[in-house]
């Protein structure tokens, strides 16, 4: 671990790198869902204001924490202060908790692919198709496993550098297709009033679970709380300016999670005419609508099999960031050799992944807190852990080595032009409000609902 750390390669590529693994199924899967269920506009509103404080401030901190450092989170706090080194085993929890169950989405999205390659895009058009498809036992555990396999392969054999360099094409014809289909989808009868939800905020929509809901979602897009940024920061050359790199993975990430909704939450209007269960219809969300679209559209076939490699090619490279930093975990801590490691943990994954693709059929009433398994795992990760990281996180820098410290790094390569800010949002305003959202969200899920 103390080996001399490589570098990125020029000032732009700390920037593909960290959006490689910022941009994945939380922009265009989860983001969408989420817009629907907590109130269109009002959502998306208050998720770009916390991006440009909170994610901002967040963000800044992490990468200049590595890079001060040149270690990983758990070095990175220890390094600073010996008492701090839990918050990075912390950290270091939450890539666990999503692999296994980011993976059985993928899963989901490989199946797609295959469905619109092979020519059946027409019966995923149908209402009941993607039912029938979760809550199957062996189809959905076939695609995951594939899915997990071809990110572990990747991560055994060391050629993320391949995938990276394919993704960096794939992921500007992302954008222009998204784009495409969000202006196709607009002119869909009956979308209009879609795209009004979605981008004018109606304030009697607003609730404290629409910014839990958005924070959480902020964190787990931009790879926050959870030491990947902070990885990524001590790979960073010091000649390259934090606060633009923040900056350029904020917009590239917020752009394609806005887009993905403009594509999706006008469709779910259209096509079910805006009823609450379509809307609420959660991480069903784009496999139940996107179908639907692209069977209205000339050539959909084509498109809807060029769109599903498109995110197929944005999760893996999430994927493999995620699998990357569980497996340099394990190899640090436990000094097992990389091979191993990876079996290891691709078995862990499909192990723990089970019950998320099992949740949605046959296992769907075993219930934990209410939530059933992949709502769960991602209800504890996004919502409890990392807020509470991100906590701590602030807390560390604001009160124990100062907002000075990181500022400093920054400010290596010119002015911290928004120091302020920066200070601001660390010291003040993310503590208190996660800790207001921590402990209302915690209270609404123990005692049941009714109470927002
Ligand atoms: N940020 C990714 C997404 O939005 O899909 C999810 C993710 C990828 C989180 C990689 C963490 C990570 F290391």
């Amino acid at each position: 671990m103390e080996q001399k750390r490589s570098s990125f390669t020029g000032k732009i590529g700390f920037v593909l790198a960290a959006a490689g693994s910022a941009v994945g199924l939380g922009n265009i899967w989860r983001f969408p869902y989420l817009a629907a269920k907590y109130g269109g506009g009002i959502f998306l509103l208050v998720y770009i204001i916390l991006a440009v404080t909170f994610g901002f401030a967040l963000m800044t901190a992490e990468i200049a924490l590595g890079r001060k450092t040149g270690l990983s989170a758990v070095g990175a706090f220890k390094a600073l202060n010996k008492k701090f080194a839990f918050v990075g085993y912390l950290a270091a929890i939450v890539p666990m908790i999503i692999l296994p169950y980011y993976s059985v989405i993928g899963g989901w999205v490989t199946k797609y692919l295959a469905v619109f390659v092979s020519g059946q895009g027409r019966a995923a058009a149908a209402d009941t198709y993607f039912g029938d498809f979760i809550s199957g036992v062996a189809e959905p555990i076939f695609w995951f496993a594939l899915y997990i396999g071809v990110t572990a392969l990747v991560v055994l054999f060391g050629v993320e550098k391949g995938v990276e360099k394919v993704s960096k094409i794939m992921m500007p014809v992302l954008v222009v297709l998204s784009v495409f289909i969000a202006i196709y989808t607009m002119f869909i009868p009956g979308a209009l009033d879609g795209v009004i939800y979605y981008i004018k905020p109606d304030f009697s929509h607003f609730s404290v679970k629409t910014v839990l809901a958005a924070m959480g979602q902020l964190f787990y897009s931009m790879s926050l709380a959870m030491g990947i940024m902070i990885t990524y920061g001590s790979y960073m050359k010091k000649d390259v300016s934090i606060e633009t790199s923040v900056h350029q993975i904020e917009i590239f990430d917020t752009g394609i999670a806005f887009f993905a909704g403009l594509m999706i939450v006008p469709a779910v209007f259209a096509f079910s005419g805006g009823n609450a269960a379509a809307i609420n219809a959660g991480p069903s969300l784009m496999f139940e609508t996107l179908p639907k679209v692209f069977d209205t559209m000339y050539g959909g076939q084509i498109i809807g099999a060029v769109f599903f490699l498109l995110v197929l090619f944005a999760a893996l490279t999430s994927s493999i960031s995620l699998m990357e930093t569980v497996v340099s975990i394990f190899c640090d801590k436990f000094k097992w050799n990389r091979k191993l490691t990876c079996l290891i943990v691709f078995v862990g994954a499909l192990v723990i992944g089970l019950p998320s693709s099992l949740g949605n059929g046959v296992w769907k009433d075993i219930r934990i807190l209410g939530l059933r398994f992949l709502d769960f795992f991602d209800f504890i990760s996004n919502s409890v852990i990392m807020p509470l990281v991100a906590l701590l996180t602030c807390i560390f820098i604001g009160y124990v080595i100062k907002p000075k410290t990181i500022a400093d790094e920054v400010a290596l390569t010119g002015k911290f032009k928004n120091e302020k800010l920066f200070t601001f949002v660390i010291k003040y305003l993310a503590p208190i409000c996660i800790i207001l959202i921590l402990i209302s969200s915690v209270l609404d899920v123990v005692l049941k609902d009714g109470f927002f």
